[in-house]
């Protein structure tokens, strides 16, 4: 069923209006090469087994490569690293030659500087409209305490500082 024009956009407002995170999904491709992109969709599924989430559009030029692999890592960006987060959201750019990254010992690319680093075993895949949903189960986290880069109205930055008084 195609949306209405009117209600597309209507979503597109109410959405742009959902502050989130941004994190950036990276693995390891079938010739060996890393890949990722910037992702704000994801969230946390499930405590027992540890699950999280995040979609990727079937646009994407990676999409197939992440069809096959079996797992990946959510780097949950800093609010430092709103640089990344362009990077990665940037077409035509050598995405990890321009930043600092090194393969963990499940061989996996970890982003450096992240508030947090979720490595994640593929739980499920599901199809859904012009995205597909991955569901991971969490194989090793690394959190640093560090605030979160926050992503509002098509925007990036740091939380307002009245979220750091108690
Ligand atoms: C803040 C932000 C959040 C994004 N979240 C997603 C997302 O959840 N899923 C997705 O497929 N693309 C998302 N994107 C867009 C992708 O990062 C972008 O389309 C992708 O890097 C393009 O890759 P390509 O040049 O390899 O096709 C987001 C971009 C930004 C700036």
């Amino acid at each position: 069923m195609k949306s209405s024009l009117d209600k597309v956009n209507s979503f597109k407002e109410a959405m742009a209006n959902y502050p989130t995170g941004v994190t950036v999904v990276t693995t390891i491709d079938e010739k060996d090469n890393p890949i990722g992109l910037t992702v704000n969709s994801f969230a946390s599924v499930s405590l027992d087994p540890l699950l999280i989430l995040w979609s990727i559009d079937k646009r994407v030029s990676t999409y197939e490569s992440f069809l096959k692999v079996d797992k990946f890592a959510v780097n949950i960006l800093a609010d430092n690293q709103a640089d990344i987060a362009a990077l990665f959201a940037s077409r035509n750019t050598d995405r990890f030659a321009n930043c600092k990254w090194n393969l963990s010992a499940n061989h996996l690319p970890i982003i450096h500087g992240a508030a947090a680093t979720l490595q994640c075993n593929v739980f499920k895949r599901i199809e859904a409209g012009d995205h597909t949903i991955f569901i991971g189960e969490i194989s090793e986290i690394t959190v640093e305490k560090k605030s979160p880069l926050v992503y509002h109205g098509r925007k990036m930055g740091a939380l307002p500082s009245s979220f750091h008084e108690n």
